[in-house]
């Protein structure tokens, strides 16, 4: 399997501190945010890696990150997203470093507890389509969040004005080859973006998509207060600092 973290996007709602720099390179505690991807990946035995970013400080990744090697990684590829068109938009530039071969995707400001090994082998073991992490949040309506019938998902809504259930869905996604072609097949959203909800739909109407819930916490950093937070967790408890499940 080979990973994916996605870094483009423009971080406006981290200015003014997005005017000097790419939001994945603000410190997250005692590093840089764009570690902690990386090394959920790494954590995974997941080591042959493409960073998707963009912007106009793209360049700073290559002076912090090099060839990957610090974090444990074999190989680390770069590619560049012109624009914000979403994250979709952003997997759709891995199709070729794919080559066919399964991908574990990860948002780059989203920071994990634990490990996705776990997750990764559930994934490889179901034989195609896709798979998602789901993580329970007292404030779903900020994310991708499921619509259950039973335990089945039967619908996911990006960003609801009124949830219908209390899991987010989290950056962390595993996709087969088809993703490609279904990106291709999507419209822009009310916000302009391809969004990534709805390639997970298209993976859901074609029975393909399974999911699980991600164990220890989880959060995102791409806002003020979502920052503070994965600071403070990762000061209280480590992040993805070791091997261990
Ligand atoms: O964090 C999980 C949530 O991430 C999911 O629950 C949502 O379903 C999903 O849409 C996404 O929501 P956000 O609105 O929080 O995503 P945001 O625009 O903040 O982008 C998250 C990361 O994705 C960002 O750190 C870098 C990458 N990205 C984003 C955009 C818009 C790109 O690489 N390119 C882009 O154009």
């Amino acid at each position: 399997m080979k990973g994916v973290v996605l870094a483009g996007g423009l971080g406006s709602r981290l200015l003014p501190c997005t005017k000097i720099t790419n939001k994945h390179l603000l410190p997250v505690y005692d590093r840089p945010m764009i570690h902690y991807p990386l090394r959920c990946l790494v954590n995974a035995g997941i080591q042959d890696v493409l960073l998707v970013t963009g912007g106009s400080f793209a360049g700073h990744f290559l002076q912090l990150l090099g060839n990957g090697k610090e974090l444990g990684l074999k190989e680390l590829h770069y590619t560049y997203q012109e624009g914000e068109g979403g994250i979709a938009d952003a997997l759709r530039l891995a199709e070729d470093f794919a080559d066919g071969e399964p991908l574990a995707v990860v948002l780059g400001d989203n920071i994990i507890e634990r490990n996705i090994r776990a997750a990764a082998q559930a994934y490889l073991a179901q034989g195609g389509g896709a798979r998602i992490l789901l993580k329970r949040v007292p404030d779903p309506e900020r994310f991708g969040v499921p619509v259950f019938a039973g335990d089945r998902i039967v619908r996911i809504e990006e960003k609801p004005e009124q949830p219908r259930s209390q899991f987010a869905v989290t950056g962390i996604y595993f996709y087969d080859h088809q993703v490609f072609t279904l990106i291709r097949d999507l419209k822009p959203s009310e916000r302009g973006e391809l969004e990534i909800s709805d390639v997970n739909n298209m993976y859901l109407e074609r029975g393909q998509l399974a999911w699980s819930e991600l164990a220890g916490w989880w959060t995102d950093a791409g806002t003020f207060p979502s920052l503070l937070r994965a600071s403070n967790l990762v000061a209280e408890s480590g992040a993805n600092k070791s091997d261990e499940e």
